[in-house]
């Protein structure tokens, strides 16, 4: 662990501070630490790197064919798929999260594709890194 200086201005510092409350970090350096590893996160999505992700999906099975759908896209992307889990919500709606792992290309065309589906209620990709 190294410690450096940094110069910001006042405003910049406030807005620093906010988001210290906010995500409740113990101090600005685990603050600084996240950003830095968000920015990072999202530099290996952009230039296609081997990352991993989370896919949240809700939808009501009773929508015709939505659930073959789903099933047969993932069938095509099977080479990305670590594993799914199913619950059912309510009478109607279910959340499934897809863990995925694989080129960010990919998985992001996977993701576009589950969530365009006719009748998806919610479709959201959360990206992550293998390291
Ligand atoms: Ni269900």
């Amino acid at each position: 662990m190294k410690r450096f200086g940094v110069s910001l201005e006042d405003e910049l510092l406030d807005k620093l501070d906010t988001l210290v409350e906010r995500h409740t970090f113990p101090n600005r350096s685990q603050a600084i630490r996240f950003l830095i590893r968000r920015h990072l996160t999202t530099e290996q999505w952009k230039s296609n790197r081997e990352v991993s992700g989370c896919l949240v999906l809700v939808y009501d099975h009773h929508k015709s064919d939505l659930q073959n759908k789903l099933t047969a896209i993932q069938h095509d992307f099977h080479h990305l798929v670590l594993c799914s889990q199913h619950v059912h919500l309510d009478h109607s709606n279910c959340i499934e999260t897809i863990t995925l792992k694989g080129k960010a290309q990919e998985l992001q065309e996977l993701a576009d594709r589950l969530i365009a589906v006719k009748g998806m209620i919610h479709g959201e990709l959360v990206m992550s890194v293998i390291r």
